[in-house]
């Protein structure tokens, strides 16, 4: 490349990932996706964190609470910013939440923090639209489809907020040429912030690149099988306390030991601790993973 030679611009697009609802595995296909293609620019489509506790649906009985919930997606899109410090965050209908109640609440946009302060991101941008080489890329859910938005706007446009919408769609004109990009999205369909959708159409578990300076867009599906021994670790089940094995059965691993071991059938037991040593993960991660509150009192069983 000569000096006054322009890189070219790849463009990797991150579908909704609410956290800290995101599948397992679609980090790591992200990242594929973005070696693969040589990408020098990431773009978060929007709804990178779900904010379920303050919805203006119903929310689930089983939920955690906003500040533990907010703990664990702030957990978890630190894994994002370590992989992607420099980014663009298209602001989606469940990152406004927060800011759409304190509306509701009479409370100007002073009192409110931004994004990146409570999110731990001061290396991201957060704009409803971003515009590179022309292409239009925005979360979805003002603007339209990106068929519809394409087509009207006569510019190329990239979306997410449909989870189950995954295409690419030309318009030619005679001189001139548009495409609209929905890029799927990697939210976990098992979790409870999405049990509305069960039953319903899947979401399509993609993200997708825009290559050569806007001029080449491609849908990158992720290869579900491949992924799928990383789901939630079923050798890990929590349990109740009066679950536990009686005293005169238990065998401790040593004074500071949390495990037990059931004699009689073999069965090991540990805290919470022990499991995320286990799974090297922290805490907030494992609750995301189990959907559900943990304290450091929460045992679960180990099934060989
Ligand atoms: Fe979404």
């Amino acid at each position: 490349m000569s000096i006054n030679q322009k890189e070219t611009q790849n463009i990797l697009i991150i579908g909704d990932i609410h956290e800290p609802f995101s599948l397992e595995g679609y980090r790591d296909h992200c990242v594929e996706m973005y070696n693969k293609f040589n990408c020098n620019k990431v773009v978060f489509i929007g709804d990178i964190i779900d904010n379920h506790y303050s919805s203006y649906h119903e929310t689930d009985t089983e939920a955690m609470g906003g500040g533990a919930e907010l703990q664990v997606a702030i957990d978890k899109v630190a894994l994002w910013y370590e992989l992607f410090p420099d980014a663009d965050v298209c602001i989606g209908n469940h990152d406004a939440l927060i800011s759409r109640k304190a509306q509701s609440g009479g409370i100007p946009e002073q009192w409110i923090k931004s994004y990146s302060e409570v999110l731990g991101t001061p290396g991201w941008r957060f704009e409803t639209d971003f515009i590179y080489d022309n292409v239009r890329y925005t979360h979805g859910h003002k603007s339209s489809k990106a068929r519809t938005a394409s087509k009207r706007d006569m510019m190329s446009t990239v979306t997410g907020h449909y989870h189950t919408d995954f295409y690419c769609e030309y318009n030619f004109g005679i001189a001139h040429k548009i495409f609209a990009l929905a890029v799927g999205s990697g939210v976990d369909d098992n979790c409870y912030a999405v049990k509305y959708a069960a039953g319903g159409k899947k979401s399509a578990v993609g993200c997708a690149v825009v290559l050569d300076d806007g001029t080449l867009p491609i849908l990158c599906p992720m290869d579900l099988e491949k992924y799928r021994h990383m789901k939630k670790p079923q050798t890990i089940q929590k349990i109740k306390e009066e679950e536990l094995p009686t005293e005169d059965t238990q065998e401790g691993r040593g004074r500071k030991s949390r495990s037990i071991l059931d004699e009689s059938t073999g069965e090991i037991y540990i805290k919470q601790k022990d499991v995320q040593d286990l799974l090297g993960v922290s805490k907030g991660y494992l609750s995301s993973m189990l959907n559900g509150r943990l304290n450091n009192k929460t045992t679960f069983k180990y099934i060989n």
